[in-house]
């Protein structure tokens, strides 16, 4: 089963299918710093600008990923879609699908695109995807019900041929705590109490989140009344504080300083989250190599996808037989080799 890896970041979607037991024949990031974590990473450098790519000139695969980019759909960015040009990538991708036909196709993007100009710019990705022969379906999925404890909506979007895929049958986990993630020991940044304020009934949200407080640095302190800081706009994103007995908030690419601050009600203590922690909340493997600048990978993996959520994709992509052809061209052994890597 081999697949293609588009706006590859720093390889969680590589990630991911490798787990399922897919082979990766290609990939493409324009990001020097990306390519070089990349090639550190797996031994490949990627093509550098998908606009360059002939279609023509690629080896044969049965699925296409791609987590494109997601600025002109960002509520951060500056909502432009189709008319900026980084919109115009989407239809880079479907220049390839159009000449390699492959089996199924797998799309993720931030969760305003479903919003994005009135719900039009969704429309023509499903509808572009459809002209192309192909059935598409597609979800918002939390990284917190596939086995991480960061509270991470992004959406799917799985085109196929003939049967659609079918997300009711991925298997969700009741989320783990953040403290079981997190380190005993370690070189950390701890907040003097001076630093922060803590509210005083946190409770668990429906997210999943336990908002405890936020940091005094930058907060509006005229015309807002005591305790309900936490309501005002002075506790700014870094500024929050969330504790370790819920999950934790979107890491996000913009916060390059890492400003991750999370409460330990145990010990009555905050610390900021290390490098090492944000990586092991995206699914990403402990021996994983990151880049030599903090920012940098802070930015990096923020804009990665959580390897957890495509392997499950992937998993289900082989149970839900959406490769059958594929699988019946393999000659018998294979399959067996295959469904036997699956059962393990
Ligand atoms: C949202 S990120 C995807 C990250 C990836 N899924 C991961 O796991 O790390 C989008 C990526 O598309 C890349 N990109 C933007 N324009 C591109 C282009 N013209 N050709 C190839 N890659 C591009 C960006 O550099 C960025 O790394």
């Amino acid at each position: 089963m081999k697949f293609i890896d588009l706006f590859s970041g720093i390889g969680g979607f590589r990630q991911g299918f490798a787990k399922a037991g897919f082979e990766c024949v290609f990939s493409c990031e324009i990001n020097s710093k990306c390519r070089e974590v990349y090639a550190d990473n797996f031994g490949e450098v990627p093509f550098p600008d998908i606009s360059n790519i002939n279609p023509a000139d690629l080896a044969d695969f049965d699925v296409l990923v791609a987590g494109f980019p997601c600025q002109p759909f960002s509520i951060c960015g500056k909502k432009l879609g189709f008319e900026d040009t980084r919109g115009t990538l989407f239809f880079e991708i479907c220049k390839i699908i159009k000449v390699k036909q492959p089996k199924v196709v797998v799309l993720e993007n931030v969760k305003h695109l479903i919003h994005h100009d009135k719900g039009n710019t969704l429309k023509v990705i499903i509808a572009s995807l459809e002209d192309l022969g192909y059935s598409v379906n597609c979800k918002m999925l939390n990284a917190k019900d596939f086995g991480i404890p960061q509270h991470r909506e992004r959406i799917f979007i799985i085109a196929t041929k003939g049967k659609k895929f079918n997300f009711s049958r991925l298997k969700t986990k009741f989320p783990p705590q953040l403290r079981e993630f997190l380190d005993e020991t370690g070189d950390f940044e701890i907040l003097d109490k001076s630093e922060y304020t803590l509210i005083e009934y946190p409770r668990k949200q429906d997210s999943g989140l336990v908002f405890v407080g936020y940091r005094n640095k930058g907060t509006w302190k005229t015309g807002v009344r005591p305790n309900t800081e936490h309501l005002s706009r002075v506790h700014r994103q870094p500024n929050r504080i969330y504790s370790v007995d819920g999950v934790h908030p979107t890491i996000p690419s913009q916060e390059t300083s890492g400003r991750f601050f999370v409460y330990f009600p145990d010990r009555d203590l905050v610390r900021k989250l290390t490098l090492r922690e944000c990586y092991r909340l995206m699914g990403f493997p402990e021996d994983f190599k990151s880049y030599p600048s903090a920012g940098e990978s802070y930015k990096q993996i923020g804009n990665s996808v959580c390897v957890p959520v495509v392997e499950d994709l992937a998993q289900e992509i082989l149970s839900q037989s959406l490769l059958y052809d594929k699988m019946k061209e393999l000659p018998s052994d294979a399959v067996l080799e295959h469904l036997s890597f699956m059962l393990h």
